[in-house]
């Protein structure tokens, strides 16, 4: 990953392959934003003007290079758009954290390729360092193991990512200032491990190989880590799990990740979705549906990325993390449309379609998440394709038996910058899922389908317990271009949600 540091350098002295600038949108054309000052003064004060010239509006996402002013030891400017300029004569007349994150996520994924550069955007604080912090860091991401000669980032193909970045504005001596940074460290770097879980192959990314990398990295950090493997699974009537992962010759697992603080007074329980591949099973996807289905434990490297990183910053809440994995393949052995399996919570539950087994993997990790009582339960999954018909690919959906804490949930994601919207859980849509022979079938109503999902789940959460239900399926896996600091391929969406909840109530905000 790059390299930051804090600066306190003025721009023109330093050495660096580039300095970056942010350009907003003003009410008469791109103004150039504060930490800046430098640049501006050394092009004459009309660094506005010439940006204008070049085509910069100061738009998100844009981008424009110019020769740095002469005098300067770094050769180039790089000017990202910041979007519209905030309102001088308002209270909120800062520069927003997602409006940095995504300008300093341009920069750095432009700057692949590049040893050094120093990022001249509007610092007002810890918050906005951070923010930067975590768009260069995740911006700068690339997955590049698979290419020839791919190692260490070092892709043939493809240039290494950006090495450093020097942050001005930035205090090295200021407790608050490196915080941000090793906070955004910390989470990114958890982040971009779940990114490269997402992306790599389905045949290099087994059940029994996602438990065993959860397992070296709990060790690493102090988290308890307990694996059921199928025959445990077995043993313990967990027929949601093992009937999904009947069909696949790589055999399905349930790890348990448990990070406890010694004054923690809150616990939250996480549960993902982490079907390694999914064919969709018997009820099998048609080409076209299933290139991509590699992303379909997106919710599972959530889950862990966001155990580890609480752990990593030592937050005081404990924590566990529920990975429900295995991979839905159609086999001799395969699960059947008709099928009957009893789960671990004792309900019966008619296979419809196969290709419905992410909320069977998860009925069976949310009753075990409940039968600890904790203060409440988030789940995280690749759901539903109506989901991602709902609200496109750049938003998840919220679901949650309390609407306080679906508030809660909705407001941390907004935070953290992640796109989520609140979604009903409409109590008519119970009765599709009325099943001939079992207690109830895994499919209902095909309109809503997204919520009568959410509402399956709902029978899987014990008595009393708070819970939400994040369905992720559209962000989780981006198939257009980059954007901001999104690459294309897994984004690890929810991840800073996830965090931000944990933070939120071991500060004792949760509502
Ligand atoms: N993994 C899919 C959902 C999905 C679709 C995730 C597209 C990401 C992108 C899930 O297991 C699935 O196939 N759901 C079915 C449910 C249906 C059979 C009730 C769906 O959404 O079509
Ligand atoms: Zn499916
Ligand atoms: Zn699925």
């Amino acid at each position: 990953m790059t390299a930051l540091t804090l600066s306190t350098s003025a721009a023109p002295g330093l050495r660096a392959d580039a300095i970056v600038i942010g350009v907003a949108k003003g009410t008469k054309g791109p103004v150039v934003a504060p930490g800046a000052e430098a640049v501006d003064k050394a092009y004459d004060g009309k660094l506005a003007g010439v940006l204008e010239t070049l085509g910069a509006a100061g738009a998100e996402g844009e981008l424009t290079k110019l020769p740095a002013p002469a005098g300067f030891k770094a050769p180039i400017v790089v000017a990202v758009g910041l979007g519209a300029e905030p309102d001088a004569k308002s209270e909120d007349d800062t520069y927003g954290a997602e409006a940095l994150r995504k300008a300093a996520g341009v920069a750095a994924r432009a700057l692949a390729g590049s040893k050094k550069a120093a990022f001249a955007l509007p610092v007002d604080g810890p918050g906005a360092l951070g923010a930067i912090s975590e768009g260069i860091l995740l911006g700068a991401y690339s997955f590049d193991v698979y290419k020839e000669n791919g190692n260490g980032g070092k892709a043939k193909n493809g240039k290494a990512p950006l090495a450093e970045a020097a942050l001005l504005g930035g205090k090295p001596r200021d407790a608050a200032h490196k915080g941000a940074v090793a906070r955004a460290v910390a989470v990114t770097e958890e982040l971009n491990r779940a990114r490269d879980l997402i992306n790599t192959p389905p045949n290099d990314l087994t059940p029994a190989i996602f438990a065993g990398i959860a397992q070296t990295a709990a060790k690493e950090h102090g988290i308890k880590v307990q694996v059921l493997d199928d025959k445990a699974l077995a043993k313990g009537g967990y027929g949601g799990i093992l009937g999904v992962g009947a069909g696949s010759s790589a055999a399905p697992r349930l790890v348990k990740l448990t990070y406890t603080h010694p004054k923690a007074e809150k616990h939250l329980a996480f549960v993902g979705k982490g079907i390694t591949y999914d064919s969709g099973g018997i009820s099998l996807k048609p080409a076209g549906h299933n290139e991509t289905m590699k992303c379909d434990m997106s919710g599972a490297a959530a889950v862990f990325a966001a155990v580890v990183a609480a752990a990593r910053l030592g937050l005081e809440v404990n924590v566990t993390g529920w990975l429900a994995l295995a991979e839905n393949m159609p086999s001799g052995s395969a699960v059947r449309p008709g099928d009957v399996l009893r789960m671990y919570s004792g309900k019966t539950v008619e296979v419809l379609n196969t290709d419905a087994e992410g909320r069977l993997v998860l009925a069976d990790a949310l009753w075990a998440a409940s039968q600890e009582n904790p203060d409440a339960i988030v789940d995280v999954a690749t759901l539903t394709g109506a989901m991602m018909l709902a609200l496109g690919s750049r938003t998840f959906g919220v679901m949650a038996n309390d609407d306080a804490f679906r508030s809660v949930v909705h407001e941390a994601a907004d935070e953290v910058g992640e796109p989520a919207w609140p979604m009903p859980l409409p109590e008519h849509l119970r009765k599709g899922m009325e099943s001939q022979v079992a207690d109830l079938a895994n499919m209902g109503e095909r309109m809503g389908g997204g919520l009568v999902a959410g509402l399956f789940l709902r029978e899987f959460v014990g008595e009393g317990i708070t819970w939400a239900h994040l369905d992720i399926a559209g962000p989780a896996f981006n198939e257009g271009g980059p954007f901001g600091y999104t690459p294309k391929g897994g984004t690890g969406s929810a991840v800073r949600t996830l965090v931000r909840l944990a933070e939120l109530t071991a500060a004792g905000d949760l509502g």
